[in-house]
């Protein structure tokens, strides 16, 4: 059985990170512990930057809260500045009160990634799953680094880049390095276990893929498709990616 994502259409990104910030907020509002599935790449710099600054303001405390990250490069140290945990120190865990310990990415250092991917799962399950997943879109419809042709049924494991994702991401790179050839990524079944999803999508590099998402059929072809198997989607988009959307699919301006 398919779902119907609710679609919210924000007149930029500015208004999609605030939105975004304030579904975070009340989920950590209604749920003691609450377990959040949190995204890396350049659409939610502006959600962990209003996150930042709710922290700093008082307004808001991640103490008691868990984090899985979706995923992270393989053979690239913690510490590499283009790694995922890299990151999301930068941009996130260094300046909010979510304790260490508490947060978790894939280990990209895995001598043994399938085992890693496993002890993955089980981390996400004894947490008590994922509450809030925030997701990204890939411009070829991609999820976390779920390339098209991933199996739906596909759990945290050792993946291949598509070469436009390694193209992609090549800018988050120093000079002269590319991006990794494979990554760990939770699965897309992992992904639907999320009680609840909230995909954002900016910008006109987004457009096909939202449309392919929404409009087309839901098939690995399309990772994202996946989620209209899901019953509690929400895509928070700009104008922009909302272009190739057409008059027949439901959307709150
Ligand atoms: P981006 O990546 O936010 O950097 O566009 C999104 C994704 O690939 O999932």
């Amino acid at each position: 059985m398919t779902h119907a994502p609710k679609l919210t259409i924000l007149d930029d990104g500015d208004a999609v990170a605030s939105e975004a910030a304030r579904t975070i907020a009340a989920v950590i509002a209604a749920t003691p512990g609450a377990v959040l599935g949190l995204a890396t790449g350049r659409t939610p710099l502006a959600v962990y930057a209003r996150l930042r600054e709710d922290v700093a303001a008082g307004k808001l405390s991640f103490e008691g809260v868990r984090s899985f990250n979706l995923d992270e490069y393989l053979g690239l140290p913690p510490e590499h500045p283009a790694s995922y945990h890299s990151y999301m120190r930068r941009e996130f865990f260094d300046h909010v009160d979510l304790c260490a310990g508490d947060w978790h990415l894939p280990d990209g250092m895995a001598d043994d990634p399938a085992a890693a991917g496993g002890r993955y799962e089980v981390a996400i399950r004894k947490a008590g799953g994922i509450d809030l997943q925030l997701l990204g879109i890939g411009e070829n419809g991609h999820i976390g680094f779920n390339e098209p042709g991933a199996p739906f049924d596909s759990r945290t494991r050792k993946v291949a880049l598509a070469a436009s994702t390694i193209a992609a991401n090549a800018s988050e790179f120093p000079d002269g390095q590319t991006p990794p050839s494979h990554a760990l990524t939770m699965g897309i079944a992992t992904i639907l276990e999320a009680r609840r999803i909230v995909l954002l999508a900016t910008g006109p590099k987004k457009a096909k893929a939202l449309g392919a998402m929404l409009s087309g059929p839901v098939d690995p072809a399309v990772p994202a498709s996946a989620l209209r198997l899901h019953p509690a989607v929400t895509i928070l988009c700009d104008e922009e990616a909302a272009s190739c959307l057409h008059d027949g699919i439901a959307a709150v301006r």
